[in-house]
């Protein structure tokens, strides 16, 4: 009986000293991952990962700060982007042409005699947003400038080898300025 006893019993002390074992085991090796073998090593490699995290934050701040000035015509800009750039410009409403866009305005030569928000030889395009013509209108009006809508200008060239599918895309952002 007694001996049945005791065995019952050192069984459970086993079973406790295995459980205790088992989470001072756990506790021991978060305490090694700093304090224990390997340590050194550990510090080092933590220090060279702060290192690296901090340059490329630097780098990232860097590469960001480049790429802000070049945003008017140069970025093809998504709405986020326009929507942040010019808020560090004088003027804030001024949008940056989106380079769909500034591709047809180059290629068509407009860009020669408009701007989106200056006057040039032509009206800053701003400004005929301002007239408020339908996408068909403008391109009527480019393939047959009427000079008289624009007193104290030279009158536009007329351009009638523009593809009309080209005008309306212009025109649609005319009328988004
Ligand atoms: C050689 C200079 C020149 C070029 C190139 C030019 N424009 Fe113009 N544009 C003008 C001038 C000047 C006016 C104002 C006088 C006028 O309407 O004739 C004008 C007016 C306009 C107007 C307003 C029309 C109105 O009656 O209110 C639109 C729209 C326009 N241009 C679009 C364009 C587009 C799009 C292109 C390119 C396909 C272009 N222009 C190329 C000089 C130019």
């Amino acid at each position: 009986m007694t001996l049945k006893k005791s065995a019952s019993l050192a069984l459970m002390a086993l079973a406790v000293s295995f459980f205790i074992g088992c989470s001072s085991k756990e506790n021991r090796d978060k305490y090694d991952q700093w304090y224990g073998s390997g340590s050194k090593a550990r510090e080092e490699a933590a220090l060279v990962k702060l290192q690296n995290d901090r340059k490329t934050a630097i780098e990232k701040a860097e590469a960001e700060a480049a790429a802000k000035p070049a945003t008017p015509a140069a970025t093809p800009a998504a709405a986020g982007d326009s929507a942040a750039a010019p808020a560090a410009d004088a003027a804030p409403k001024r949008k940056p042409v989106p380079a769909e866009v500034s591709a047809l305005l180059n290629k068509h030569t407009c860009f020669a005699c408009h701007q989106a928000y200056d006057k040039v030889i032509g009206p800053a395009y701003s400004e005929v947003a301002k007239k408020k013509y339908t996408a068909d209108q403008i391109v009527e009006l480019v393939h047959n400038p009427k000079p008289e809508h624009w007193p104290g200008y030279p009158p536009m060239a007329p351009l009638a080898h523009v593809p009309k599918a080209d005008i309306v895309v212009i025109a649609n952002w005319i009328n988004s300025l």
